[in-house]
């Protein structure tokens, strides 16, 4: 057979990016081909998860006489295993766990990297065969190498992520990720079971014709929200509206879409709860950092999202991601 060398895996990728800087140690080239490993893993079980009884709530018995796993344990247990077992993680905090994880054995120690993650984002779209994903960011620990590492290592605001992703499942497998000189997608290409690099350089429309929102909170959100949205729903000669809802409920497949065609994304608070629901460590931020790397932008609706010092591992925070001139349109109306 032959083998097509146009394609570029995401381990070649990765190692020739490094070749730029002569010194650098290949640690974060090495925490990229962890996950990857994990995501094909965890990509899987999510594939067949139709078929085997693996669907049922944790702590169920399957057939076989085992103890049912969640597909999000099952995925923070992918995640973390691959980390904690790899060279260049010092310790990971995620959403299916309350605090962050210290790995304290010798390699792990050396390491300068910490890895947040939410291992299975829109968890609830996969019962009905709707695409999922997984978020994480990658930040340089503060506390020195050598020792185990500290909440403040993993307190750090976005605007200090090393690297942030998140992988779609969906009707193929892709894992993008940004780091400051930008952003590249690799689809997984199941016949070699390699992420292949596939959209280079990407960039996010620096305007675009879509806006995703749950309307039925519509509401519950502060007012200068809905005069914003009631906007995107006119005939407006300057801004081409309307605008065309989309909205699936699984935040990596929405702002996936958005970066690619254009647009803005959006979980405000709401009455009930007026902090929102999504994560601002391993929900918020990594978006933040993708989208402002590809050219968009993230604000909570009073400052950058990037910008916002993180007090608790779990916080939420409204979020409204998207394409720069729509960002500035929305912000027209939140700083009214
Ligand atoms: P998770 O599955 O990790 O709990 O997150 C789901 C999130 C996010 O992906 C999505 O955008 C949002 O929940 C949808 O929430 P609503 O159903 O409230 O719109
Ligand atoms: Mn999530
Ligand atoms: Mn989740």
């Amino acid at each position: 057979m032959n083998v097509d060398r146009k394609i570029q895996t995401l381990d070649e990728f990765t190692i020739q990016q490094l070749r730029d800087f002569p010194g650098a140690t290949g640690e974060l080239s090495h925490l990229l081909r962890n996950i990857g490993l994990a995501a094909k893993r965890v990509n899987v079980e999510v594939n067949k998860a139709g078929l085997v009884d693996i669907l049922g709530d944790h702590g169920t018995i399957n057939v076989q006489g085992e103890e049912v796993k969640k597909m999000d344990i099952f995925a923070n247990d992918q995640f973390t295993g691959v980390l904690r077992h790899g060279i260049a993680c010092a310790g990971i905090a995620s959403e299916e766990l309350d605090d962050f994880v210290a790995f304290d054995d010798p390699k792990s120690v050396n390491s300068k990297y910490v890895c947040l993650f939410d291992p299975l984002d829109g968890s609830s779209n996969i019962d009905v065969n709707v695409s999922i994903g997984t978020i994480f960011a990658v930040y340089r620990r503060v506390t020195p190498v050598g020792t185990v590492t500290k909440l403040e290592d993993y307190l750090q605001p976005g605007n200090q992520q090393v690297a942030a992703g998140y992988i779609v499942y969906g009707s193929s497998t892709m894992l993008v990720y940004a780091t400051r000189r930008g952003v590249n997608g690799f689809t997984l290409d199941p016949s070699i079971g390699e992420f292949t690099l596939s959209h280079p350089d990407i960039k996010c429309p620096e305007s675009g014709k879509i806006y995703s929102v749950n309307h039925g909170n519509f509401f519950q959100y502060p007012e200068k929200v809905r005069d914003y949205i009631t906007v995107c729903q006119h005939k407006n000669k300057s801004n081409g509206g309307p605008y065309t809802q989309r909205y699936i409920g699984s935040m990596v497949a929405d702002v996936h879409r958005n970066l690619i065609k254009g647009g803005i994304f959006m979980y405000p608070g709401t009455t009930d709860k007026p902090k929102g629901k999504l994560r601002l460590m391993y929900e918020c931020n990594p978006f933040a950092f993708i989208m402002t790397i590809a050219g968009g932008r993230a604000t909570n609706g009073e400052i950058p999202l990037l910008d916002v010092q993180p007090t608790e591992l779990h916080q939420r925070s409204p979020f409204f991601v998207g394409s720069s001139s729509m960002m500035d349109e929305l912000e027209t109306y939140l700083n009214k």
